[in-house]
């Protein structure tokens, strides 16, 4: 958010105030003192009004966790351990999860607290390829490639999924990559054929490959040249 829009939206300052504040050099950023109205605020920035802390500035986190079966890909469940119940790490509940996973799915899931950051990881704009090891109960047909990349009407939401592609490793098992999240989207995919998903683990997102090093539950910080990738 632009610095001036961070300002006028507390209840103190309106906007002549923030003018005011700006020009005569009474704002500081991250430790910083900033003129101009235009500079960007971000959830981690630290902003100071007469040395007054107005919003304190903390770290921007980012984690990589192995999913294991039976967890809810939630913050919080009545019944179910969650992903957040495996991350060990102080005020863990400020993270959110960059793209959900059925509770019985395995593989890749990112944590983090960086709005910004995961949306780009997540939105299907950004076309980065979301990658699925797949088995299934049914033979996978020749003609699955083709359907998946010319892409499947999903009544319910009314869109056609992005072109996705299909790569068989055998009779009943498959690579899939795409490039959006929808809910149960591979299921429904393959369920179109009438074939039911047997085990599914996410591999990759984009440029973020699951670390052959983690178990099913562990998990990491992600390293500074995995976030820069984002
Ligand atoms: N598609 C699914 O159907 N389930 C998942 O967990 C992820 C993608």
């Amino acid at each position: 958010m632009r610095l001036d829009r961070f300002l006028s939206n507390l209840p103190r300052f309106n906007r002549q105030q923030v003018r005011l504040l700006l020009v005569q050099k009474r704002v500081r950023v991250d430790g910083l003192t900033v003129a101009d109205p235009q500079h960007e605020v971000r959830e981690f920035s630290q902003v100071e009004v007469d040395e007054e802390v107005l919003q304190a500035g903390r770290p921007p986190r980012y984690f990589m966790l192995h999913k294991p079966q039976g967890c809810v890909s939630a913050t919080r469940d009545p019944e179910h351990r969650t992903v957040l119940d495996l991350i060990d790490e102080p005020d863990a509940a400020e993270l959110h999860i960059a793209g959900r996973l059925d509770f019985n799915t395995t593989g890749l899931m990112i944590l983090t607290n960086d709005g910004q950051w995961s949306r780009r990881l997540t939105q299907p704009q950004t076309k980065l390829p979301k990658v699925y090891y797949v088995e299934t109960e049914q033979l996978i047909g020749p003609e699955y490639a083709e359907t998946f990349a010319r892409g499947l009407y999903f009544a319910f939401e009314n869109l056609t999924t992005q072109p996705a592609t299909l790569e068989l490793l055998g009779p009943r098992r498959a690579r899939l990559s795409i490039v959006e999240g929808r809910y149960h989207q591979v299921k429904r995919m393959f369920g179109h054929f009438d074939n039911k998903v047997l085990r599914l683990h996410r591999e990759a997102m984009g440029p973020l490959l699951l670390d052959e090093q983690l178990a099913p539950g562990e998990y990491r910080p992600l390293r500074d040249e995995e976030i820069c990738r984002i």
